[in-house]
């Protein structure tokens, strides 16, 4: 028999590493933010690793001047705002070339040849730039912050791909465009002359540019042999890298958090998602409908033209006179909304493959401050809508 369900409650409690997934917008930054302060209020020391989180919602955490540098986050704020804290948040924004940068450091095998790695001009484009990267440096820093005895818990936010299967294939991504056969023939191509042949270049190049985009400036073909060169002396350490990478996400103290929104596509994917999760081996924990529709006030009993009317008098509003009939339809819009996402989400919940399904309603404004954080977390901890 499957285990019952953890509740994103327990997993706070039990798990070190949480990782909010899902595709472009749903709510990940959010979700992340709202269980890292859920967390931080239960007693746990987080750190919460974030990707470009909203401005408004820096600034009321007094994160918005973030470096790279893990901010603190002062408890004062959380007070002043009426929010308890009895443990810490710490946030950290996810820098892609910068956890490159130190990769490359770590595997070169001399100090010389990471400076020139570095300094390369090309570098810069390929570091944030191919296939993978940034996902991949995500979990790179995970990997890197894991077993920071600073921390009880670490909640990893993840970049905003189009696809929430984008983040799995991360590694083998990037280690595929490292090693594509454009990358392999510029070796080839370099090495075997000692520099270009142009004859050899003139076959392919024109395929190669269309490839990398367009770069121009003088030596560029010699600075990307020379880069190719050098990086696939990196290889073997980013390959044997990648597979402790993907190995440290399947512990048992991880949990992956997979947020959707009520929509059939969104929830398509997700469960596509939880399918590849199993099949690597990866532990789901829970499901997130972020922006779930409830049902307006008198869905029950239905809003008439007069209850509209008399709704408006006894508040002593002065409206157009058409007022109560479009009062009337935008409560009908609601309701067939709350009815679509119901239905919708009933679809998820015969397919959630073990995973407690948490709905969180679309609130009024989005997300903006430490009070709206700290109602988001309040709902994830006890189940949801
Ligand atoms: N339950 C909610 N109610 C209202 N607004 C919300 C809710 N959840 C998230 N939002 C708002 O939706 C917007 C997108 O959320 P968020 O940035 O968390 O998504 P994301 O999945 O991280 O996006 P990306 O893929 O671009 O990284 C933000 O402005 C946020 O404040
Ligand atoms: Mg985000």
């Amino acid at each position: 028999m499957e285990a019952a369900p953890e509740a994103l409650s327990t997993l706070v409690d039990t798990r070190r590493v949480l990782v909010t997934v899902g595709a472009g917008g749903v709510g990940k930054t959010t979700t992340a933010a709202a269980l890292s302060v859920a967390a931080a209020r239960r007693g746990k020391r987080v750190l919460c690793l974030t990707i470009d989180p909203a401005k408004r919602l820096a600034e009321s955490l007094g994160i918005a001047e973030m470096t790279t540098e893990a901010v603190t986050v002062d408890n004062a704020r959380f007070e002043a705002a009426g929010v308890p804290m009895q443990g810490s948040l710490t946030a950290m924004m996810l820098d892609t070339k910068r956890t490159f940068d130190e990769l490359v450091i770590r595997y070169s095998s001399s100090k010389e040849k990471a400076e020139k790695l570095l300094t390369n001009k090309l570098y810069k484009y390929v570091s944030t730039s191919l296939a993978g990267t940034q996902e991949y440096m995500a979990m790179e820093k995970l990997v890197a912050v894991k077993d920071d005895p600073r921390y009880d818990l670490i909640v990893l936010d993840t970049p905003p791909t189009a696809n929430a299967l984008d983040f799995l294939d991360a590694p083998e991504r990037l280690m595929e465009a490292l090693d594509s056969a454009t990358m392999k023939w510029f070796i080839e191509a370099f090495q075997n002359s000692g520099k270009f042949s142009l004859n050899l270049i003139a076959k392919s190049a024109a395929t190669v540019l269309r490839t990398i985009g367009k770069i121009t400036g003088g030596g560029f073909l010699e600075a990307m042999a020379e880069f190719i060169a050098e990086l696939n002396d990196l290889f073997g350490g980013f390959k044997e890298r990648a597979a402790r990478v993907q190995q440290t996400l399947r512990a048992n103290d991880v949990a992956f958090v997979l947020v959707t929104s009520p929509t059939p596509p969104a929830i398509k994917e997700v469960l596509y998602f939880a399918e590849r999760l199993d099949e690597a081996r990866m532990p789901r924990g829970a499901l997130v409908v972020n922006r779930f529709h409830v049902p307006p006030p008198y869905a029950e009993q239905g809003l008439s033209e007069s209850d509209a009317a008399q709704g408006i008098a006894a508040r002593g509003l002065t409206l157009e006179e058409d007022a109560p009939v479009r009062l009337v339809q935008a409560h009908g819009d609601a309701m067939k909304l709350a009815a679509l996402d119901a239905s919708n989400v009933r679809v998820l919940e015969t397919n959630t493959r073990g995973m407690p399904t948490v709905r969180v309603a679309e609130l009024e404004t989005d997300v903006h401050d430490i009070a709206l954080l700290a109602r988001l977390s309040d709902v994830l901890m006890s189940g949801g809508v």
